[in-house]
């Protein structure tokens, strides 16, 4: 299988890329990358190209990995090959239009691809095959885990949920820390405690993987300082907070997909 990533000097590009490279879904010979300003040291085996249309005819399966608002003037001849777009907001009938094929998926990996750690969903435009499914498959599983979802409005609530997802825990953990400076302790300190406790709870949730409101009435069965301080946060707003965020993402992805 011949590997083309239309954007590939970016970040999602080079994640998906490595992770493919990684895994053995791809030789390094059999993946073309194509890049806008400058041609990066990554990747040295690979075919490199400015020429996107050079890339796709070289290509069996050609994923889309520029910027929304760089892709109204990408206007790339698949040919009926099958084009996988990562981007936010792009429909499926827009993309099968713009490079004239009937084989499109819209996925959207997130930043954890990098470390083949990412939650990919996806979903077919209607000329998608059971085969062209099982590539979709291979690809996305070499970067961690990934679903087929039935509508473009779940990729839509998706790119607010999971697609930006690995920002949230972040958040949390800014938060944390300039609490925790705020009490004195050392920057370093409080930075080893916050990301270690990050990684250890996530590594937690993908060791038992229980529902999380089993694992937060374990908390508050305790009793004790964890019950404490959910009970605090509840009551402060954390669960509005989350909702509205993430009405705010989704509300933004279906906007970027009407100005396309
Ligand atoms: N990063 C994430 O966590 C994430 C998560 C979910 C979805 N996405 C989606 O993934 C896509 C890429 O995001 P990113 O974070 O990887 O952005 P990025 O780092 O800016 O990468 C985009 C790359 O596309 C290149 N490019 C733009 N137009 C091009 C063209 N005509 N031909 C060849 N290359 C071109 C850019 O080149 P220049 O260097 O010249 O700008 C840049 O290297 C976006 O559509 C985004 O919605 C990203």
């Amino acid at each position: 299988m011949r590997i083309g990533v239309i954007g590939g000097a970016g970040w999602l590009g080079s994640a998906i890329a490595g992770a493919l490279l990684d895994t053995g879904v791809v030789e390094p010979r059999n993946l073309s990358f194509s890049y806008r300003s400058k041609r990066p040291d990554r990747f040295p085996d690979a075919f490199w190209t400015s020429d996107n249309q050079t890339l796709a005819d070289r290509s069996d399966v050609i994923i889309l990995s520029v910027r929304p608002a760089d892709w109204p003037d990408l206007t790339v001849d698949a040919g009926g090959k099958l084009v996988i777009s990562v981007m936010a907001g792009i429909r499926l009938a827009s993309l099968c239009e713009q490079h004239k094929t009937t084989r499109v998926v819209r996925a959207l990996p997130n930043a954890a691809a990098e470390v083949c750690k990412s939650y990919t969903p996806w979903t077919a435009s209607a000329g998608v095959s059971e085969a062209d499914r099982a590539v979709v498959q291979a690809i996305f599983d070499a970067c961690g885990v990934q679903d087929e979802v039935r509508t473009e409005r779940e990729i839509d609530y998706l790119t607010g949920l999971s697609g930006s997802g690995p920002a949230f825990p972040a958040l949390l953990a800014q938060a944390m820390m300039a609490d925790a400076i705020a009490h004195g302790l050392d920057r370093p300190v409080a930075q080893r405690a916050v990301n270690t406790l990050i990684v250890g709870a996530g590594r937690l949730l993908e060791q038992r993987d229980d529902c999380p409101a089993e694992t937060v009435q374990t908390f508050l069965d305790y009793r004790g300082t964890t019950a404490a301080a959910i009970q605090e946060m509840a009551t402060a707003g954390f669960g509005t907070a989350v909702v509205r965020g993430l009405a705010a993402a989704f509300q933004k992805s279906v906007r970027m997909g009407d100005t396309s």
